[in-house]
């Protein structure tokens, strides 16, 4: 088994789209690489259901073996437990969870697994970080003050633990006019990705879905890992 690079997608603010980029950007690379999705968000995983994944993924004596759907691998709590059945576990119960996602599951090669975080910087974090050696960062938000307020502290918390962040995705999904691109980013040295705006085809996440920005993004990653 090996995974050549694992590239985490995320930012403290819910809703910003981080399953959905994830979910895109996986598409678009899985038409040249090995890709593997590890749905991270152990309280609302939404990986199968976006990929329309409905089985549960084998597992044997050692490990667990992810769900092949779209040329992609999947691991998601949301296939492995009915779906009120996290909602309720504390800290360690999580930890716990994501150590053994990660570590019993048998993804063969890969060229890049690509992890959808929760919201929030809590364990779910530093328990995917002291488990995986995390090459890249990506963060996705929008830019409107809120979703900043809160991505700085996702910035911070890479910082403290030498996490390396790829750039940014700015998921422009209320279509607001950018005038110019945000200082933050500029004097934090994080390069802009690649813009979406509000998409229907995102937004129902149609698996057919050929993204030309989604591609762009995609061929980006590639050139800089
Ligand atoms: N570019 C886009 N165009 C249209 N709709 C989008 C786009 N990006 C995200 N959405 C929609 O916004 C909502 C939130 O997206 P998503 O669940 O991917 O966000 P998230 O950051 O993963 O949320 P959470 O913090 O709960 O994990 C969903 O309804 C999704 O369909
Ligand atoms: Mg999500």
């Amino acid at each position: 088994m090996s995974i050549k690079k694992i590239i985490a997608f995320g930012s403290a603010k819910g809703g910003v789209g981080k399953s959905s980029i994830t979910a895109s950007i996986a598409l678009s690379l899985s038409k040249h690489s090995s890709v593997g999705i590890l749905d991270a968000d152990i309280y609302g995983p939404n990986q199968h259901i976006l990929f329309d994944i409905n089985v549960k993924p084998i597992i044997d004596k050692k490990s667990i073996n992810p769900i092949d759907k779209c040329n992609i691998k999947f691991i998601s709590m949301g296939n492995l437990l009915d779906d009120d059945k996290a909602a309720i576990w504390r800290g360690p119960m999580l930890s716990a969870a994501i150590k053994q996602l990660i570590n019993s599951t048998n993804w063969g090669d890969l060229d890049y697994l690509l992890i959808d975080m929760p919201p929030g910087t809590g364990d779910a974090y530093l328990t995917i970080f002291n488990e995986l050696k995390v090459d890249e960062f990506i963060l996705v938000t929008n830019l409107n003050k809120l979703a900043l307020s809160d991505l700085k502290k996702t910035v911070s918390m890479l910082k403290k633990l030498n996490i390396n962040i790829l750039g940014y995705i700015n998921n422009n999904i209320f279509n607001t006019e950018i005038i110019t691109e945000d200082e933050y980013f500029k004097l934090n040295n994080i390069k802009l990705l690649g813009t979406f705006l509000f998409d229907n085809k995102i937004h129902e996440f149609d698996l057919d879905y050929d993204s030309e920005i989604s591609n762009s993004i995609s061929d980006k990653i590639v050139s800089m890992t």
